[in-house]
C-alpha cells in the first residue's frame, strides 16, 4: 500500500470534496458521533474551514483515492509563548485501518507542527476509544497533567443554543 499524505489546499475542489467526504464518513463513525452530517453542515464545512485561518488540514491517499484525515487548527500557548498544534479530527475510512495511515497522519502532524516552531500538539480522545488511544500512546501522546498530584485535565464545554436570547444592555444604557 503506498499512502501519500498531502496538505489540503480547501481553493481546490477535490481538495474540499474529499474534506466533505473523509469529514460525513468519521462523523457515521460511531466513535464520531454515530450519524453523518447534516446538510446544513456539509454546505457550511468547506467554505467555513477556509475561513478560519488557523484550518491545517493533511489528506491520506491510497493512490488518487482520499482515505484518511486530519484536521488541525494552529493555537498558541501563553506560557510557552510558541504556537501549538490542535488535532480535531483523525480518521481513517473503515476499509482502510489497521494498515498504518493513523500513524503516518500523526507522524505527518508532528513534523508540521516542528516545521512551525510549535511547543506541542494537542488533542482529545474519548476514554473508551481503545483503538485511538493505543496509536497516540505508541506515539509518544499522554493525558496532561498539569501540576504534581493534580491529576489529568478535565474537558469542559458548554453547546451554546441559539434557542435562549441573552439580553444585552447596550452601551449608552449603561451607568
Ligand atoms: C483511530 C484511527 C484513526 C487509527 O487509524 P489506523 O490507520 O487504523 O491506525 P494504524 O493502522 O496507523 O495503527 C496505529 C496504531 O493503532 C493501534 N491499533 C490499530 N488498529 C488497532 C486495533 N484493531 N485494535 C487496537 N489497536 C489498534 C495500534 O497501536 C497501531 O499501532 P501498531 O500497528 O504499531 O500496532 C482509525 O481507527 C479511525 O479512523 N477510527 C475512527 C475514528 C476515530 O476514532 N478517530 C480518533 C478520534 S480521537
Amino acid at each position: 500500500l503506498t499512502v501519500t499524505i498531502v496538505e489540503a489546499d480547501l481553493a481546490r475542489p477535490e481538495h474540499g470534496q474529499a474534506v466533505l467526504d473523509l469529514i460525513d464518513a468519521y462523523a457515521a463513525d460511531a466513535f464520531g458521533r454515530g450519524r453523518p452530517l447534516d446538510s446544513s453542515a456539509r454546505d457550511a464545512l468547506v467554505p467555513g474551514l477556509r475561513a478560519v485561518p488557523t484550518t491545517m488540514i493533511l489528506l491520506a491517499y491510497d493512490g488518487s483515492r482520499p482515505v484518511g484525515i486530519a484536521t488541525c487548527f494552529r493555537g498558541f500557548s501563553t506560557f510557552a509563548a510558541k504556537p501549538l498544534v490542535n488535532i480535531h479530527d483523525l480518521a481513517v475510512l473503515p476499509s482502510h485501518r489497521g494498515q498504518g495511515i493513523g500513524r503516518q497522519l500523526l507522524d505527518a502532524v508532528e513534523q508540521k507542527a516542528r516545521a512551525l516552531g510549535c511547543c506541542k500538539v494537542t488533542l482529545e480522545v474519548q476514554e473508551d476509544n481503545r483503538r485511538a488511544r493505543r496509536m497516540y500512546e505508541a506515539a509518544g501522546f499522554a493525558q496532561t497533567v498539569y501540576a504534581e498530584g493534580a491529576g489529568g485535565a478535565l474537558f469542559f464545554s458548554k453547546p451554546l443554543s441559539p434557542a435562549r436570547p441573552v439580553a444585552v444592555r447596550r452601551p449608552e444604557s449603561a451607568d
